[in-house]
């Protein structure tokens, strides 16, 4: 296993809060790790290992009132933090069963999204709050749901191709949108930002169509987080759109992309079924590629990353990295991106 291949002590986006139904559990893989989610009484999503603790068998395939988990192999029973409240062949009165306790992962619920933490050393999660993602909406608002795909790619593949600008001219053509005859030279001001980099504000360039629906003093900014997580915000006078894609390993294959998308814009939740449309569209635009990517990459080729388009993913891999040294050396994190301008042609 590639160890540098995912990153720990970070929040992992797992899924939109209405797949996850009460009285429910899911048995999820991420980042190689097997979890399973559910919701407590309180409707609150908890996540535990996905193995009893007595011979392995994942909870998941188990049985869940809304209160406690039962395992499927010899009964043991668990609350929704994971302790042990009960062995039913065990014919000792004394034993303590709540010694025996099933590994929690903090969960949030944060807008509508689910998110896992995925600790680094399973003793030292304390921190974990303070690297929230911060989803830029308001706290009672949530986010819609626009789709959910596997990628047949690691991490580094679907991020570098999240991020990367030049392959927008060529997977995201249709009629509606660019084409590709208009080619022109951007230039964008970039500049480190907490775990990432942003793409500075600016209006949005003039060759693509599915903006100008928008009148009125648009702009865009564009944000990356490690692990994976690109969010754009836009501001339309004093409204906003904000469009979150969220990319969580399930194991060194595959990648679960995950869109979704808030707007203050009244007018435009009555476009949302084509707006929700379009979103998807583009998202199985980046499958259709990165499933021919999959067939190339099996005959393992050296691979490059080139000049001012590639730039982006150069600072992923830095900040990569540097997130790495710091969660093993246990010392602060420091961005290593340079603010920049970047020029590409698309
Ligand atoms: S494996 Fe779960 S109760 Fe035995
Ligand atoms: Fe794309």
């Amino acid at each position: 296993m590639n160890e540098s291949l995912f990153l720990k002590n970070l929040w992992y986006f797992v899924m939109h809060g209405s797949k996850l139904e009460k009285g429910k559990l899911q048995g999820r893989e991420i980042v190689g790790e097997k979890i399973v989610f559910g919701r407590d009484p309180d409707g609150k999503p908890f996540a535990l290992r996905d193995n009893c603790p007595h011979r392995g068998v994942p909870l998941s395939q188990g049985w869940y009132d809304g209160k406690e988990i039962q395992c499927c192999y010899h009964g043991w029973r668990f609350d929704t933090a994971g302790t042990c409240l009960g062995i039913p062949a065990l014919f000792d009165e004394k034993f303590n069963a709540s010694k025996i306790k099933v590994f929690q992962y903090p969960v949030r619920e944060i807008n509508g999204t689910i998110w896992v933490y995925i600790p680094h050393n399973k003793l030292q999660i304390a921190d974990a709050d303070e690297r929230l993602p911060d989803l830029l909406v308001p706290k009672d608002k949530d986010f819609l749901h626009v789709e959910t795909v596997t990628m047949p790619a690691d991490i580094d593949h679907s991020v570098i191709g999240l991020i990367d600008p030049a392959h927008v001219t060529f997977v995201h053509q249709s009629w509606y949108w660019r084409s590709a005859k208009k080619l022109k030279l951007k230039e964008k001001k970039f500049e480190p930002d907490g775990m990432g980099f942003k793409m500075v504000r600016h209006a949005p360039s003039s060759n693509s169509k599915g903006y100008s629906v928008l009148k009125g003093g648009t702009s865009t900014e564009i944000n990356f987080q490690l692990p994976g997580v690109r969010t754009e915000h836009i501001k339309v006078g004093d409204r906003e759109i904000v469009s979150i894609t969220c990319l969580t390993p399930i194991n060194e294959n595959e990648t679960e992309l995950n869109h979704i998308f808030y707007t203050s814009i009244s007018v435009i939740k009555y476009l949302w079924w084509p707006l929700r449309f379009l979103g998807k569209q583009f998202i199985h635009q980046d499958l259709g590629v990165f499933r021919k990517l999959n067939e190339g990459l099996q005959s393992k080729p050296t691979l490059m990353l080139l000049g001012e388009p590639d730039a982006q993913a150069r600072w992923y891999f830095e900040l990569k990295r540097a997130w790495s040294m710091s969660v093993q050396n246990k010392t602060p994190f420091v961005n290593p991106v340079e603010g920049k301008t970047l020029h590409w042609i698309t």
